[in-house]
């Protein structure tokens, strides 16, 4: 089916959210608008804005978008992206240089990878919570545990030798609570340093874990490569498993009735997560590119240079590919959500983040039966809107 498509409308981009679990309730009027809409940031730029789910799908794997933040017309949607331009990582990379790198990754997170790892992602779980049971209620989730545990499942990935790991944690909590402070990008050095020497020490020693594996297979790589991957980790995926479990258990203690559902049948848990991951679409903005050929959509042409968003948590409540896509159903079916992207660019650990929210969500259920938030869910303070969807904290009591 053809829609009209209406290039002279333009809305503001990104727009300010209200509720910390839903996306901004001007999205409702973007698809509204149309299949294809223009949207105007925050320096005045006018990009195209994908509302169509069908259409995102069929995108996001032509190679005539490009992921580079470098390349002229690429929408930078917060000033903050303008001083990042230049820093080169995966997602921001295109084949084949981004084939060349992913490929690295991709044995560390196999199936087959992730299944050997649960034992330790449950036991890590459980001295997070052994620790957070230790501690004084009220407690602040993200901080206080999910963020936490997080990095303690990458430094276990990464292979951080167990008595840096404190250390490890203290420099990344840092660096995650203020990225762009002096104390964060303090961290971030301090981290870089650290990673640095344990590459260097390691050099071609063992193959238990992911950096020793990269020192073996990726000859290739430099040092200060190595180096990179590692902080990549830890930084896409910290901040991002810290907020999906924090909300996802934020809207089960809002929602009692999906919480007595899940402990009467726990089988229904890993349906239960992909469908908080859609609900949620914490990384609403990771669906940002650049055409670098002209691509026609819906009769309209979308032409070489001009900038294309493709805004992940308004695609996952398109109604047409999520029915009822308002409502969370713990049996939903073909949930094809972009909570962890589509295309070259997917998340490289969906796996492992599943099997952590699985087990984490389980635990704090079963082990602490009597938790509820601590403040009115009005009360959370929602991260600002170029940011990723989340709260700055999430206090809780048992
Ligand atoms: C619930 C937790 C997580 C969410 C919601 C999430 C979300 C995402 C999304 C949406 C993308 C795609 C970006 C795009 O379309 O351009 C992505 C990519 C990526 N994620 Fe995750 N992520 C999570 C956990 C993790 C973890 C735990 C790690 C590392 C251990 C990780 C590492 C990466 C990397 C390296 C990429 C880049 C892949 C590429 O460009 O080829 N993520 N993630």
């Amino acid at each position: 089916m053809t829609e009209t498509v209406h290039a002279t409308d333009t809305f503001p981009y990104p727009q300010q959210r209200t509720c910390p679990y839903d996306p901004p309730a001007g999205y409702s009027a973007m698809r509204e608008a149309g299949p294809l809409i223009r949207v105007t940031l925050y320096d005045g730029a006018k990009v195209w804005m994908v509302t169509r789910h069908a259409d995102a799908r069929r995108l996001l794997t032509d190679p005539g978008l490009s992921s580079d933040r470098a390349k002229d017309g690429f929408p930078i949607v917060t000033p903050r992206l303008l001083e990042a331009r230049g820093f080169r990582t995966l997602v921001t990379m295109d084949a084949p240089e981004h084939t060349f790198y992913r490929r690295m990754l991709i044995p560390d997170f196999t199936a087959k990878r992730t299944r050997a790892m649960r034992q330790d992602v449950e036991r890590l779980v459980g001295e997070s919570i052994d620790e957070l049971l230790a501690a004084e209620p009220p407690v602040d989730l993200i901080q206080g545990f999910a963020a936490q545990l997080s990095g303690r499942v990458i430094f276990h990935l990464l292979g951080v030798p167990g008595p840096d790991q404190a250390l490890f944690t203290q420099r990344s909590m840092r660096l995650l609570r203020a990225p762009e402070s002096p104390d964060g990008v303090a961290a971030l050095a301090e981290l870089v340093a650290y990673l640095d020497e344990l590459v260097a020490s390691r050099a071609g020693e063992q193959d238990t874990w992911l950096l020793d594996r990269l020192v073996v297979s990726g000859g290739e790589l430099s040092r200060d490569d190595l180096v990179r991957m590692a902080v990549q980790l830890l930084v896409t995926g910290q901040g991002t498993t810290a907020q999906m479990i924090a909300l996802g258990v934020a809207v089960l203690l809002e929602n009692p009735a999906l919480l007595d559902e899940l402990r009467r049948d726990p089988a229904l848990m890993p349906g239960a997560v992909d469908e908080l991951l859609r609900y949620l679409t914490i990384a609403d903005m990771a669906g940002i590119r650049v055409a670098v050929e002209d691509i026609e959509l819906h009769g309209q042409m979308i032409a070489a240079g001009e900038g294309v968003i493709m805004p992940y948590a308004l695609l996952g409540r398109d109604p047409d590919a999520f029915p009822d896509p308002d409502r969370i159903d713990l049996h939903r079916t073909g949930n094809q959500h972009f909570a962890f992207g589509f295309g070259p660019h997917n998340c490289i650990a969906q796996g492992l983040a599943r099997l952590e929210l699985e087990v984490t969500y389980g635990a704090l259920i079963e082990r602490i039966p009597t938790l509820r938030l601590a403040v009115p869910s009005a009360e959370l303070r929602i991260r600002d809107a170029a940011d990723m969807q989340g709260v700055h904290e999430l206090p809780v009591t048992w």
